[in-house]
């Protein structure tokens, strides 16, 4: 794939930061973003490596704060030819138990989020009539989860939204398509307890979580030229859990 400048949105650690080194290492213009605390470890070796990489910090959640990320993109790269959309955060509760709050914030990240920064980036693809969206949904989208009534109803709604965006940009010669991961090893899956990972571990046919370089592979497949016919499309990567 020739070089291209793919924002990858939530990537100062996890699956994020599995992408966002992935691209680099293949020669990529590549766009951190996180909204707390820049990663000095991963820009430590995004630099050792000698990346094409810029680190903004922004909230997806904010519209200013999405258009400025594809703004400075512009600045740096001059266009934007890959979205990652993969800021996302959990806050779980049993849906009783669970505050308005909480399923609003949550919506806010993932959905609203991915909304904002997809809306900013596509207007530069569609411009240029070429691009790729991709979204990271989940198994949890697909499935449900006791527990995420909030995280399930954010993830549902992006594959909602991807096949929406998907139909829009279709003849724009912009692709949209949604990753469901399943469990992957990452901060979000550490908080789990022991008895949780076990119970989840029952569930999924491999037998084993997933790591964040299986969610990057398939990324960097749909950031493609190859994969310029697939679209709309829910791929899972979960070991066989939501067959
Ligand atoms: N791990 C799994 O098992 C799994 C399974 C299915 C789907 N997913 C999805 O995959 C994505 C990545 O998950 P992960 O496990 O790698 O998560 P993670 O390790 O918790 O990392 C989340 C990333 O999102 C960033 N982020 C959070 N809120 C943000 C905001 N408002 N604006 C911009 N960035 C924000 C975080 O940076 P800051 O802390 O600086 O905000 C961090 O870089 C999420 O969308 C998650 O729902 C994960």
């Amino acid at each position: 794939m020739e070089n291209k400048t793919c924002i990858i949105t939530g990537s100062s650690r996890g699956i994020g930061a599995a992408c966002a080194l992935y691209f680099a290492e293949r020669g990529h213009n590549v766009v951190v973003n996180y909204s707390t605390k820049e990663p000095a470890e991963l820009i430590a070796k995004l630099e050792a490596m000698e990346a094409s990489f810029i680190s903004v910090k922004g909230d997806v959640s904010i519209e200013e704060d999405a258009d400025r990320i594809v703004k400075e993109t512009l600045e740096a790269f001059g266009t934007v030819d890959v979205l990652i959309n993969n800021a996302g955060i959990t806050k779980d509760n049993l849906m009783l138990r669970m505050k308005a709050d909480d399923f609003r914030k949550v919506i806010d990240v993932n959905l609203i989020g991915t909304f904002n920064m997809t809306k900013a980036a596509s207007a530069v693809m569609m411009k240029k009539r070429t691009g790729s969206i991709i979204n990271i949904s989940s198994v949890v989208g697909v499935r449900g989860n006791a527990g995420q009534a909030n995280y399930a109803a954010s993830k549902a709604g992006i594959i909602g939204l991807t096949k929406s965006v998907a139909k829009e940009l279709a003849k724009r010669n912009v692709t949209c398509n949604a990753i469901a991961p399943g469990f992957i090893e990452t901060d979000m899956t550490d908080v789990l307890s022991d008895k949780v990972k076990e119970r989840i571990l029952m569930d999924i046919p491999k037998g084993t979580l997933g790591q964040t370089e299986d969610i990057a592979h398939l990324a960097y497949f749909l950031a493609g030229d190859k994969s310029h016919y697939i679209t709309g499309q829910v791929i899972a990567v979960d070991g066989g859990m939501s067959m």
